[in-house]
């Protein structure tokens, strides 16, 4: 369970200074499909980031499983990082020189497991992405459908309970991003929670719940989305 509780990020350009985030708060249960959406600018990335402690917040707290994450420090954060919490972007970030295999078992090598025994956990991280018959190719001979669906076997590899997505399917056609977003649901289905941010209506409504962000705030929080879809 994730507890947002008024979180302020304030940023500063040549002597101005405004809120990206302006006292935003947002419970997230367990096992919840959430998409936040919201124009260009609205704050849906540095919501995401404080979720992922990639960023820090000015003011407010951001609880995870009854910790507060906010008030983490290095070593903490970095675990966290490992275990708790999986990343995709929408630009992948895979290490193009290396193998699908390696590129998979990154956090498993930062999580200090080693050898022959991360086979395993990868072969089910890839085989959940559809791409075990690429594990031993180089990341840069891949589609860049494929290279995202590496990007989340490599999110999943370590078991996090939460994948924080930041747009996607930004890079992909459509066929992919369909690819993309049958994926994320299976995982949510599987049990994860998801959070992901897109602009795209028709991923978001993937979602089963929609939250709208505009200039650092909430604006629209609808649950039940495919219910109420089909209603
Ligand atoms: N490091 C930073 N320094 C200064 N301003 C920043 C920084 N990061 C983000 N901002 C500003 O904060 C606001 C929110 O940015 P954010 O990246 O969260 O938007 P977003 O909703 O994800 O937009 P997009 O859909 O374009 O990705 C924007 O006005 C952005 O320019
Ligand atoms: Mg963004």
């Amino acid at each position: 369970m994730i507890s947002i509780q008024n979180v302020k990020k304030k940023y500063s350009n040549g002597g101005k200074s405004f809120y990206a985030l302006d006292g935003v708060s947002l419970e997230i249960a367990e096992g919840e499909f959430i998409a936040i959406t919201g124009k260009s600018g609205s704050g849906k990335s540095t919501l995401l980031n404080m979720i992922g402690t990639l960023d820090r917040v000015s003011a407010g707290s951001v609880f995870v499983d009854g910790n507060n994450i906010s008030k983490f420090s290095g070593k903490r954060i970095a675990e966290y990082r490992n275990k708790t919490v999986g990343f995709v972007f929408q630009s992948f970030y895979l290490e193009p020189s290396y193998t699908v295999y390696d590129n998979v078992e990154l956090p498993l090598l930062l999580a200090g497991k080693t050898g022959k025994r991360n086979r395993a956990a990868i072969e089910n991280a890839l085989r959940e992405v559809g791409l075990l018959g690429k594990i031993k190719e180089k990341a840069r001979n891949l589609s860049g459908g494929e290279q995202q669906r590496v990007a989340i076997a490599r999110a999943i590899v370590n078991d996090p309970a939460y994948v924080l997505a930041d747009e996607p399917c930004g890079n992909l056609d459509t066929a992919n991003s369909e690819n993309i977003m049958r994926i994320l649901d299976s995982l949510h289905r599987a049990g994860k929670t998801i959070i992901m941010v897109t602009h795209d209506p028709e991923d978001a409504l993937k979602a089963e719940r929609i939250v709208t962000m505009s200039d650092g705030k909430i604006v629209g929080d609808v649950k039940n989305v495919r219910e109420n879809a089909t209603a």
